[in-house]
Order: structure tokens, then C-alpha cells, then sequence
């Protein structure tokens, strides 16, 4: 065991604006708390780190388009997140939030910090405002066609389709996210954080790891794909980076004359690390400057690629700016999960999100911890399959590690009630396997110091296969009538085997670990002979097809594109306010009759309970005058008039259209008013 160090561990914080889903889990968080657990057991000292991030336009928008407050989202979401994750056995430190005031503090401490320390710089520019709204565009409130690869609803900030980091300007047809309208160019001023004056000690930092002439990492421990987007982002020459927005949700900028100013999220957010430290810090007797400022404290970050930008190159330069605070010895990011054959969306609804496969398999925390870390997409992107989660929970948590320990346990109870037998004349293979299983257990820790989880998690199941072909090989249920001698040997070496799974197995599946030692009936490091264990209980249950079959129909039902093939693909996402600009109102068909001169034209006239007028529409193919005639429909009323062959139109009937051309009208279900609002 290596000396105990301090390590200050954190993992993205995630925004409040929904919830968790599968690939959030296998990117960072799962992860993060493997190793976490697999430091405690190191003796190590830990502060493990995460909380919500709630600031940003991603949240705002939100509340926008549900009718909501900002501050309703995060409440909501934060809630959902927490549970999830202490449901599924993710055991921080803290979870904190970016919206308490011990952040605001924090983040505009260190922004006034910086800013006196002339970290920044300020810049008068032309930015996009929305006059209708009375608001400046940045980031996730503008969307335009992505000049890289022409996809039609990028962000301001990014293309969620290709990838590019994007700035506004760069979009062709920019238009408001929030009103759709066309924005204008307005001056505003702006702090900036020019990244560039900071390319040097960067680069030197990464590629050799040294941080003020002296060895801070070993930069062959960092994964490839971390340096080599580093590394082009330095190649390609840092740009000064705006840190502040026009916008009224988020950290004021703590500076005379900044109204109407927030810090940029991503400055505010991975402040919220050291925030939750102190919160932490404070709510447990520690010293939250130690995991942050003394130089033997190790910093790492687990994230998602799409962070590594902030946490490898932005979050340090804020970090080394300030001058008090450690720099990340590590930043393990991995790399994206895929779901059944495609990316995993929130928008499309493809995804499996975490409450819910709680809510489904409220038992079975472990078997998802097992196959995310079996299939984590540490070196490339990866994919979860529900076909491949049923294969890998029968075939191996079942089949290989809770088959072992329940033949184990069982025989020991029929042979020799429960208590442990001794050891005597072993022979080489009972020496082979005793050895291994400290082997196993060297190299199950060396890979998990080396970020490689997946690996790791395979060598602890080998230890579980090395059982099993101990028992077939020496068949202790075939000896006992032979030679007892013998299989008290075969037990006691098998429970030992079992009692370094509980071990090997802890920081991969918590709540297994926990179950196989209270069946064992010990917290030791080796099991004696004589020692009382307890009855057999199963580790793992086998999950049926059907179980399966559900979850896939599930997803793909809930799937907003491709759950039914004839419909019409969902138009694009409207705001809260786009829907409300309808006025549409129950109204009732007084008179019907066809129009003079167009065979598929109804002329009717329809008392919309606030006036009584005429509307030409195309149903009369459909339906004859008669039949409409008394009808209670649903009438769009503020749609400007428009002449239809000869006769003004004022207003449009509302009708559900299928894929076979198939009209019916949209009635209320029961009579109301007319002038009735739709809503
Ligand atoms: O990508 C995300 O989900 C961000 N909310 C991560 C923030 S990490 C840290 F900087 F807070
Ligand atoms: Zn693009």
C-alpha cells in the first residue's frame, strides 16, 4: 500500500435542466466513483465532488419554454439527480449546487480577484440582441446554420451535430431562440480571459509536464485523447474567451457598473467544485484549503470529452491565474456512449435515463455499474445494448461470480454447517490459486491507479473464473465421500476465494461487495478456519427476455422520431411563447356550403363566441355542407386573412390530418362555450 495522500476528486458537475441519462454515467461518474472507492480502500484522504451546475442559457431556455422560473428547473432537476445518484450507489462527498449563496461568493471572489490582478481584459463589441425581447443573443440563445456542416439548428456556441466550437457570428441566418426573430447587432462590453498570453506555461505543463520548472505530473499517465485535443486547441492558437453575459440568471459580475451582467457559466461552474468543497469542508470539521492549495494534494477531473477544453485548459488558466490554488494532476475524460445502433439524444428521447431504470430495477444497481464499466468507452466511443446487459448479467455476474460464491457458501453449510473448515495437506494447485489470488488483487489496484476500469473489472471476474475451475477441477461434491480431508481444504481455499471478490469487487459493485461480506459474516482481509459464516443468499438474479423485450419497446416508443414510421418526423422545438402567439378558441359551424367556383372548398360561417365570420377551408371532399353544419371545432382566430379563391378567409378550422390523408376534425370532447380558449 502506497502512503496516504490527500486527493481532491471531482466529476462534472451536471446541468439542472433534466436528467441523467446512461452516457452521463459511463462518461464521468461511474468512473469517478470506482476510484474513489478504490483510493478509500488505499487509506487515502478524499474530498469526492459534485453538485448542479444551474446557471447557463441551457437552463434558461428551459423555464422559457416550460413557463417555468429558472430557479423552479434547478429545484426540480437537482432533486431528480441527487436521488439518482445515491440511489445507484455514487457516493460523494458532496452534492452541492451552483445556485447557494457560498458560490456566488466563491465564483465572484475569485472573478474580483482576477480582475484586480488584471487577468482580464475588456472589450466593446457588436454582439446579436434580440428587440423584441429586449436581450443579447450569446451561446444557446441564438441557433443558425452551421457553416462547418450546414446543419440547420446550431448553437451559438456549438454544432451539436458536427461537433465545432462555433461563436455567434459564425452562423449563417442567425435567428433569436427565444422569439425566432431576426436579431440585430448591438454594442455591449465585455471581460475577457485572454487565453492566448497563456499558451506557453500550458504547453509546457501538458506535453511535459512541469509547472513553474518543476515536475508536477506525469503526463504519459494522462490519457491520449485529453493531450491530443489539447494540443490542437494550443496549436491552433488560443483566442481570448469572453467570461461575462448580458443575461439576469447566474453570478452578478461583482464589478461597479456591471448591471445587468453574469459570469459566463463555464467560469462560474468548475468554481463550483471548490465551492462545494468548503460547504463540505464546513459541514465536516475539515480545512477545505488543504484539498485545494497544498502542492501534495492531487486534483483530478472526471468528465465527458465534450468538457475537456474547460477543465484542461480554462479551468487551469483561471486556476494559475489566481496563484493559490493546485492545478489537476489528472483529467481522465472519456469518450461518448452510444445507445442500441445510435447517439444517445435527449431531444429525440433516445436514452435511458437513470431514475428511471431505477424506478424499474430498484435491485439491480450493480448489475448497470457491472456493465457500464464492462463496455466504459475509455479509448473509444462505445455502445449499450439492452440484448448485451442481459448477455452480461446472466453469462457472468450469474453465471460466474454469483454461481462460484453460492456453490461455495452452500457446500460449506452442508459439509460442515457454516463454519469454516481448516486447511491441511495442500497441494500445488491450492497453492497456485492462494497465490494468484494476491496477484489478482496487485494488479486489479495497478489498473485501477491507472484509470483503466474496464480492465481492472476484468481482472476481478477472472478471480471469480479461477474459482469456479478450481471447484470443477478438484469437484469437492465428488470427494467428500472419499476423502473429507481433502475437501475442507477445497472449501476453506474457495471461501477465501470468495472473501477477496468481496474485496476486489467493492469499488465495481458496492452493494454486492456489502451482501457477500455480511454472508461471509467478515470485514478482514483473510477468513479463519472455525470463523461462523452465514446462510446463502444470491448475489445476482437472472433477467428473463421479457424483461428485456420492455425495456427496448419502451425505448423506442418513447423514441420522439421513430416510434411510428407513418407518422411525420416532430417539426422543430418551439418556445413557450411561439405556442402562446395562437389564439384558438372552440367555435361552432353555423353555415356550410360549397364554394361557388372550387370543387375542394367548404365556405362556412362560424360563431367563435367573440364574432360570428367566415372561413373557406379545403374540406369538402371530406365532408358535405350538411354534415359540418352544428359542429363545435377548434378555430385558429388570429391568423391574419387571406383572400381563398375570391372569398377572405378569417381564421382556419383545425383539422388532424394522417399519413393516408384521412381529415377529422378537432372537436371538443364535451360542448363548451364557444370562444372557449385552447390551450
Ligand atoms: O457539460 C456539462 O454537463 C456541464 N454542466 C459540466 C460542467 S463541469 C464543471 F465545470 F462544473
Ligand atoms: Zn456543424
Amino acid at each position: 500500500m502506497s502512503k496516504p495522500k490527500r486527493y481532491t476528486i471531482t466529476a462534472a458537475l451536471p446541468y439542472a435542466n433534466g436528467p441523467l441519462h446512461l452516457g452521463h454515467i459511463a462518461g464521468a461518474y461511474l468512473p469517478a466513483d470506482i476510484y474513489v472507492r478504490y483510493l478509500k480502500s488505499q487509506g487515502h484522504d478524499i474530498a469526492f465532488i459534485c453538485g448542479s451546475d444551474e446557471h447557463g442559457a441551457a437552463i434558461t431556455l428551459r423555464a422559457k419554454k416550460e413557463g417555468k422560473t429558472p430557479q423552479q428547473i434547478v429545484d426540480e432537476n437537482h432533486q431528480i439527480i441527487k436521488k439518482a445518484f445515491e440511489d445507484f450507489g455514487i457516493d460523494f462527498s458532496i452534492y452541492h449546487r451552483t445556485s447557494s449563496p457560498i458560490h456566488h461568493e466563491t465564483a465572484a471572489g475569485i472573478f474580483k480577484d482576477l480582475y484586480e490582478k488584471n487577468a482580464f481584459t475588456q472589450e466593446t463589441s457588436e454582439q446579436f440582441y434580440d428587440e423584441k425581447e429586449q436581450q443579447f443573443l450569446a451561446d444557446r440563445y441564438i441557433i443558425g446554420t452551421c457553416p462547418k456542416c450546414s446543419y440547420d439548428n446550431a448553437y451559438g456556441d456549438q454544432c451539436e451535430k458536427c461537433g465545432s466550437t462555433l461563436s455567434p457570428t459564425d452562423l449563417i441566418n442567425p435567428k433569436s431562440a427565444i422569439s425566432g426573430n431576426i436579431p440585430v447587432l448591438k454594442e455591449t462590453s465585455h471581460w475577457y480571459l485572454p487565453m492566448n498570453e497563456h499558451e506557453d506555461w500550458l504547453r509546457t505543463w501538458l506535453e511535459e509536464g512541469k509547472l513553474d520548472g518543476k515536475f508536477h505530473h506525469d503526463p504519459k499517465s494522462w490519457k491520449k485523447n485529453v493531450l491530443g485535443q489539447c494540443k490542437s486547441w494550443i496549436d491552433n492558437g488560443l483566442q481570448a474567451r469572453s467570461i461575462t453575459r448580458d443575461l439576469d440568471w447566474g453570478v452578478k459580475v461583482p464589478i461597479e457598473g456591471a448591471n445587468g451582467k453574469v459570469l459566463y457559466v463555464w467560469f462560474d461552474a468548475p468554481i463550483g467544485y471548490i465551492s462545494a468543497t468548503k460547504a463540505w469542508a464546513e459541514q465536516n470539521g475539515k480545512n477545505w484549503e488543504d484539498y485545494w492549495k497544498k502542492e501534495d494534494t492531487e486534483l483530478i477531473h472526471f468528465i465527458g470529452k465534450d468538457n475537456i477544453v474547460f477543465h484542461a485548459i480554462i479551468f487551469p488558466i483561471i486556476l494559475k491565474a489566481h496563484g493559490d490554488y493546485i492545478l489537476p494532476t489528472n483529467v481522465p475524460a472519456n469518450e461518448f456512449l452510444n445507445l442500441e445502433g445510435d447517439k444517445i439524444s435527449t431531444s429525440r428521447n433516445w436514452a435511458v435515463w437513470l431514475h428511471e431504470y431505477l424506478a424499474d430495477f430498484p435491485e439491480r444497481q450493480d448489475e448497470l455499474r457491472y456493465v457500464l464499466t464492462s463496455i466504459a468507452p475509455e479509448t473509444k466511443d462505445s455502445e449499450f445494448t439492452w440484448k448485451d446487459f442481459q448477455a452480461r448479467v446472466n453469462n457472468e455476474l450469474v453465471a460466474i461470480l454469483g454461481n462460484f460464491v453460492n456453490r461455495t457458501v452452500v457446500l460449506t453449510h452442508k459439509y460442515y454447517d457454516g463454519k469454516i473448515p481448516s486447511i491441511s495437506n495442500k497441494t500445488d494447485l491450492d497453492d497456485e490459486v492462494l497465490a494468484v489470488i494476491a496477484t489478482i488483487q496487485t494488479k486489479v489496484n495497478e489498473l485501477l491507479s491507472q484509470f483503466k476500469f474496464r480492465d481492472a473489472q476484468t481482472e476481478a471476474m477472472t478471480l471469480a473464473r479461477i474459482g469456479n475451475k478450481y471447484l470443477a477441477d478438484t469437484e469437492p461434491w465428488k470427494l467428500i465421500k472419499t476423502d473429507e480431508e481433502r475437501v475442507k481444504t477445497i472449501l476453506h481455499v474457495s471461501l477465501q476465494i470468495c472473501n477477496a471478490l468481496s474485496e476486489v469487487f467493492e469499488p465495481f459493485l458496492p452493494a454486492t461487495s456489502k451482501k457477500l461480506k455480511a454472508m461471509l459474516n467478515s470485514n478482514e482481509a483473510k477468513l479463519t478456519a472455525g470463523h461462523q459464516i452465514n446462510q446463502p443468499t444470491l448475489l445476482f438474479q437472472k433477467i428473463e427476455d421479457d424483461v428485456i423485450e420492455a425495456q427496448i419497446k419502451k425505448l423506442k416508443e418513447s423514441n420522439k422520431q421513430q416510434s411510428n414510421p407513418k407518422a411525420k418526423p416532430m417539426k422543430d422545438e418551439i418556445t413557450f411563447d411561439d405556442f402562446t402567439k395562437m389564439d384558438i378558441r372552440t367555435g361552432t359551424i353555423l353555415t356550410a356550403e360549397k364554394h361557388p367556383d372550387a370543387d375542394k372548398l367548404l365556405k362556412m360561417t362560424v360563431d367563435t363566441g367573440i364574432d360570428v365570420r367566415t372561413i373557406v377551408s379545403g374540406i369538402a371532399e371530406h365532408y358535405a355542407p350538411e354534415e359540418v353544419i352544428g359542429k363545435q371545432v377548434s378555430v385558429l382566430i388570429n391568423l391574419a386573412p387571406r383572400k381563398i379563391r375570391g372569398i377572405v378567409s378569417q381564421g382556419m378550422i383545425l383539422m388532424a390530418e394522417d399519413n393516408e390523408g384521412n381529415l377529422a376534425f378537432v372537436s371538443p370532447e364535451r360542448a363548451i362555450d364557444n370562444g372557449g380558449e385552447v390551450r
